[in-house]
This record gives C-alpha cells, sequence and structure tokens, in this order.
C-alpha cells in the first residue's frame, strides 16, 4: 500500500519537521546520544515540499553525508535546542511531523572541564535527568488554546518486548501521546537506522481514523520516501478534511 501525493497539494500549508536525533553533552567533548540518521524526517520534509507545502526541518545530529539542500533548516543539538526551535514554530504550522529520536533524559550536570579519569576516584556515574516532552507539549497547548498545528504526527520505534508485540506499544502511545497519527517503525539491531527502506505502520486516533474512514494501522513497506510520502499523503488528507 503506497498512496501517492499529487503536486500541490499542500500549497499554501507548513509543515514543521523535526528529524535526527538530540545529543546532551556531558562534557565539552562528550555526548549521550543516538543512532538516528534523520533519513526518514528528510525524506518526510522532501516529501510535504514536493506536495507544495512550505517547509521548516529542526535537524538535530544527522548521518554524515545526509543533503539537507534546499531545505529551510535550523539545527538542534540538544533536546532543549529542539524543544525551543519547534514551539517557537509550532503555531504557525498547520502538520507538525516529530520524526526526530529525541533524548527522554540528559545529564543531570554538565561539566564546563572535560571529564578526567583519576585512579584514586570510583569510577564516575552518570546521573540522568527528563527532558520536556516535545510532542506532548506541543498537543497539550493545542488543546488548552486552540492554536497549533491542524495534524500533529509522532513516530514510535519499538522493538516490542516479552509481552508486548511492537503495534500493541504503538497504540499505547497514541493514545498516551494524544497526537492525530503516530508511524510505528519497527526497529532492531539491524532494521531501520540507517537503512534507505523501511516497514512501517501508520496509527489514526479514533478521531482521525472516523475523518479518514479508512481501517487502520495501514501497513507500508518500502524506501524510506515511499513510506515518507504515505505518512505526509495521510496528513494531507486530515488537513482537507472540514471538521467533523
Ligand atoms: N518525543 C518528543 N520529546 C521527547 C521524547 C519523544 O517530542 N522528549 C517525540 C518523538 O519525536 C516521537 C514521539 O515523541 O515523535 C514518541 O517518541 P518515543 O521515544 O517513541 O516515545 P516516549 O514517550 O519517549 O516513550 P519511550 O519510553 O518508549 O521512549
Ligand atoms: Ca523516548
Amino acid at each position: 500500500h503506497a498512496e501517492s501525493l499529487p503536486a500541490g497539494t499542500l500549497n499554501g500549508r507548513r509543515v514543521l519537521v523535526s528529524a535526527g536525533g538530540t545529543r546532551e553533552p556531558l562534557d565539552p567533548v562528550r555526548f549521550l546520544g543516538n543512532r538516528s540518521s534523520g533519513k526518514q524526517g528528510l525524506a518526510l520534509a522532501r516529501a510535504a515540499q514536493a506536495a507544495g507545502a512550505e517547509v521548516t526541518l529542526v535537524a538535530g545530529s544527522m548521518a554524515s553525508g545526509v543533503d539537507l539542500g534546499g531545505i529551510d533548516t535550523i539545527s538542534a543539538e540538544t533536546t532543549e535546542q529542539m524543544h525551543a526551535a519547534v514551539l517557537d514554530h509550532a503555531a504557525e504550522s498547520d502538520v507538525l511531523i516529530m520524526a526526530a529520536a529525541v533524548a527522554d533524559f540528559r545529564p543531570a550536570g554538565y561539566t564546563t572541564t572535560k571529564i578526567k579519569k583519576t585512579d584514586d576516584a570510583a569510577d564516575p556515574v552518570i546521573q540522568l535527568q527528563r527532558n520536556p516532552d516535545i510532542l506532548a507539549e506541543v498537543v497539550q497547548r493545542r488543546a488548552q488554546s486552540g492554536g497549533g498545528p491542524e495534524v500533529i504526527v509522532g513516530f514510535a520505534a519499538e522493538t516490542g518486548d516479552d509481552t508486548h508485540a511492537p503495534l500493541e506499544l504503538a497504540e499505547q502511545k497514541l493514545a498516551r501521546k494524544g497526537c492525530d497519527l503516530l508511524v510505528l517503525n519497527h526497529v532492531g539491531e539491524n532494521l531501520v537506522f540507517g537503512q534507505d527502506t523501511t516497514e512501517i505502520h501508520i496509527l489514526a486516533s479514533e478521531h482521525a481514523q472516523r475523518m479518514l474512514g479508512e481501517a487502520h494501522p495501514l501497513h507500508v513497506t518500502g524506501s524510506k520516501a515511499q513510506a515518507a510520502e504515505a505518512v505526509v499523503a495521510q496528513a494531507a488528507r486530515l488537513l482537507s478534511m472540514p471538521e467533523g
């Protein structure tokens, strides 16, 4: 199943996309990070742009060689910076797609000088503190003020665990986050991260399912470009529907 996205579908619409991973500094030379390549987020930005949208990309760390050419990009290294950039632009956006891999925690302390190893001291322990949940905050603001993106899309990378399948975890996450669409990435050690092909499920909130009038989740396999097109097509269909 690959939904097509005709040129012009998103003419006059603003789409805000976050992509890549956030990095949380420990000291001037070290950080905690993740394996996000940013490719899926970039593909989403390109798909939205090809459909006529005015796209802003909030880019965390991306794999080397990823080409951001032609896309209006704001760089965000840390979750704090991504938080600020997304909240800054969310109010004026029609669609927010949070494809970034945002660090849930950051080191509780940052030392301005390089951490040294010493023989007389115990091995250091890194204490973590919670980061703000950017997606949840945009959803909450919209609920409170009625403003902000008409369509909010979250991502979930799930491996599943002993008791829950990835889809089950994604259903729970969709409900918890309160976004309109949630894209499930099936991840594992050699799956998805940094690869050009992908397998996703697109889940829709009850409200979105009613508006879209089709069975969810949608299963999409193929290139990240095809997956991106399917996600943006769903968001575009939600946008063009009269509120019901
Ligand atoms: N997200 C966010 N801010 C955070 C963490 C996550 O905006 N601090 C967004 C991600 O960009 C993604 C969605 O929330 O669109 C889901 O992220 P995920 O890490 O799967 O969900 P969490 O709620 O952090 O749950 P988990 O414990 O599974 O990591
Ligand atoms: Ca997380």
